[in-house]
């Protein structure tokens, strides 16, 4: 299948190229995007690149799926979004995403978990998905009101479920349905 690639009003997500590098880089080395994540801040461009090509060979591999978010006035990448893994099987997808700082507050990921949720459902990807979730690090409000805006339900906490940085995390873990999302 070609990478498929989606349109919103003021956002366009299309493949991650090496041509992106500097642009994740700065992405990932700022402390406040991988704060809740399980991964220390970049300190080497080459470290965007091999992540440019793991999210890519996720891809090949038919194990999951990364857009690059890109403001379509100019088309600068902002963020990234995606289904970090699938289980074609269960049909199931877990969801990931993250905005540079200066772009917080405009509802674009809003706008970017509503498309490619929409797309996910409509049988547009390459693996058949009826269930999506998402685990969020307790604290991490902005991520919680993305999902709760796109329809996603709260299932719970998995207390100690995660564990980097040296410490436990306790995973609020959210689910939506194929069959309960409201397209808009
Ligand atoms: C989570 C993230 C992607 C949100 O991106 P964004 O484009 O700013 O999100 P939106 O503008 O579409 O929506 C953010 C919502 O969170 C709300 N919000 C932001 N900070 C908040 C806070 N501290 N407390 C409560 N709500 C908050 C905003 O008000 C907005 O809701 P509203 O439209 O109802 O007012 C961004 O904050 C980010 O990149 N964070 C770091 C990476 C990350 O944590 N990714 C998710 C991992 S699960």
């Amino acid at each position: 299948m070609d990478f498929p690639i989606l349109n919103t009003s003021h956002i366009l997500l299309d493949q991650l190229t090496p041509a992106d590098s500097m642009a994740l880089f700065e992405l990932f080395s700022n402390q406040s995007v991988i704060k809740y994540y399980d991964l220390e801040a970049m300190t080497e461009l080459t470290q965007a690149n091999n992540l440019i090509t793991l999210f890519n060979s996720r891809f090949n591999e038919n194990k999951g799926i990364r857009w690059a978010i890109r403001l379509k006035e100019s088309n600068e990448l902002i963020g990234t979004c995606g289904f970090n893994s699938w289980n074609a099987k269960m049909q199931s997808a877990v969801i990931g995403y993250d905005l540079h700082p200066d772009y917080w507050g405009k509802g674009y990921v809003t706008d970017a978990v509503n498309c490619i949720v929409k797309a996910a459902f409509a049988g547009k990807l390459a693996c058949n998905i009826h269930r999506i979730q998402a685990d969020t690090v307790l604290g991490n409000a902005a991520s919680e009101a993305v999902l709760l805006k796109v329809g996603f339900k709260e299932e719970g906490i998995r207390r100690h479920s995660g564990y980097w940085k040296n410490q436990f995390h306790d995973l609020k873990c959210f689910g939506l349905l194929k069959t309960e999302f409201k397209y808009q």
